[in-house]
């Protein structure tokens, strides 16, 4: 029987300087989907796979962070006195029990790996899950919570994967599949951001992982792998070689880039119009907007 995933690691330290200046008062994970911060959707998708600890790797200037998470008493009281019930709710479904939530700081920008062993110490022997909240995935079943069932299953360790066009296979880490079928795919190898000449195939890792304490012994070395950075993707691939199992895990549902300004539109205007209260609207809005747009071409 594999070990209950309990732990979450949230690598939240990134200035996020393709949002400025908008990030240079507000950290990106603060930013709003729709009424949503970015975050509040990663946390969901956690709490939904049975997630009880959430660290946070930050870094300076993501205050804001630990104060959103903060019970927020005056408002509180305010929405109480007002009879506000349904605005209470929203709020209470925000807060944090007392000792659930953790934040480190990474010191320096050393890449994703350094970030995720910066938290070791919570982490301590058992498996831990790392979700990047620029990766927002819209799903009947959380993915985070898809990818726990299989791992019950599996053990190792488990990324989200999804196929990407084979010229954006530099943005990712890349799986070395051999036969690609079915959900869950046992790779051979893993490669950070090659360029598509070198892509072993066009299955991409996504922000998801499920991953066992030996992930972090290997980060222990501080390699440097693509860009200069300590490459998380070369700590799991090293695990593969240690004959630790890597699977890659091909998700149900829709994953948006909110790392990039095109992803961070598409998911508002997907996730408003998956909203009762603003569907109508905003669907006759784009409905006008496209006809008149064609209408001048
Ligand atoms: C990170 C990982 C990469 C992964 C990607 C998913 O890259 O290093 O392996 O495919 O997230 O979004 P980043 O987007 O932070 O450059």
């Amino acid at each position: 029987m594999v070990r209950k995933v309990t732990k979450a690691i949230f690598p939240v330290a990134g200035m996020g300087t393709r949002f400025l200046p908008a990030t240079k008062s507000v950290p990106k994970e603060i930013m709003t989907l729709v009424d949503r911060p970015l975050v509040q959707y990663a946390i969901d998708e956690a709490r939904a796979a049975g997630i009880t600890e959430f660290i946070f790797v930050t870094s300076r200037g993501k205050s804001a962070l630990e104060d959103y998470f903060d019970h927020n008493l005056v408002l509180e009281q305010d929405l109480k006195s007002k009879g506000k019930d349904e605005l209470l709710e929203v709020l209470n479904a925000t807060n944090m029990e007392s000792g659930a939530i953790a934040y480190i700081r990474q010191h320096k920008a050393l890449g994703l790996g350094h970030a995720v062993w910066c938290a070791r110490r919570l982490i301590g022997d058992e498996p831990f899950a790392v979700m990047l909240p620029d990766d927002v995935i819209s799903a009947d079943k959380p993915c985070l919570q898809q990818m726990v069932e299989a791992y019950e299953e599996t053990g190792g360790n488990m990324v989200a994967a999804m196929e990407v066009p084979n010229e954006k296979t530099s943005s990712y880490g890349i799986l070395d599949t051999g036969q690609n079928v079915g959900t869950v795919v046992r790779a051979k190898g893993m490669v950070e951001k090659p360029k598509p000449e070198d892509a072993p195939s066009n299955l991409a890792v996504i922000g998801r992982y499920i991953l066992g304490p030996s992930v972090l012994y290997n980060l222990n070395q501080k390699k440097k792998g693509s860009g200069g950075e300590i490459q998380l993707t070369d700590a799991i691939a090293e695990d593969i070689g240690n004959g630790v199992p890597v699977f890659g895990y091909k998700f149900d549902g829709q994953r948006f880039d909110c790392g990039s300004k095109a992803g961070f539109l598409q998911a508002t205007v997907s996730f408003a119009l998956a909203r009762e209260d603003l569907r109508e609207d905003l669907n006759q809005y784009l409905h006008d907007i496209v006809s008149s747009d064609r209408a001048a071409q």
